[in-house]
């Protein structure tokens, strides 16, 4: 089974937890890829079978500088056909912003409106990623093994 691992980040800790998935899900045996969301558009999307979102929100709810290009162009487009994709997001976030881990349910959303399968709720998390991650990790995993 085969993964992209897409990371939006600004300060980098997305971008860490995506190595950590890699790392994680090759030791499993899966064949998995951290990219930057900066080298990833919406035909990409139509090519691969199962990915990870791992984004910040940045700013005022706006998501990081290297996610706007795929965010903007899910946002603007209609009649794309994602069935073929499975999908989970983890958000980081905080808070006390007023638009909490807005990017996460952002592309959360935008996925779910051109048909991708969600293979977990999408996680926020508030600041406490160092523990929410390992354990959201495991769900997927487990949810990816029941499946194959
Ligand atoms: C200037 C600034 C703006 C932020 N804006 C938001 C926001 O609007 N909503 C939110 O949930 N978190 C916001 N955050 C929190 C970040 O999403 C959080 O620090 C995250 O861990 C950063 O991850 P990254 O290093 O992958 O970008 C903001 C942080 C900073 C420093």
């Amino acid at each position: 089974m085969e993964f992209k691992i897409l990371f939006g980040t600004e300060t980098g800790n997305s971008e860490g937890l995506a190595g950590d998935a890699q790392k994680e899900l090759t030791d499993q045996g899966f064949k998995a890829e951290a990219v930057d969301m900066q080298n990833v558009s919406v035909e990409n999307l139509k090519e691969y079978k199962n990915i990870l979102i791992i984004t910040s929100t940045w700013g005022d709810g706006d998501p990081p500088a290297n996610a706007e290009n795929l965010y903007n162009e899910l946002k603007n487009s209609s009649g794309i056909d994602l069935s073929n994709l499975n999908y989970a997001v983890f958000a980081l976030g905080q808070s006390f912003y007023e638009h909490f881990c807005k990017t996460g349910k952002d592309f959360d959303m935008f996925l779910e409106k051109f048909g991708a399968k969600r293979l977990a709720p999408v996680e926020l998390s508030d600041d406490d990623f160092d523990t929410g991650f390992p354990a959201w990790l495991e769900k997927i995993k487990s949810t990816l093994l029941s499946k194959s």
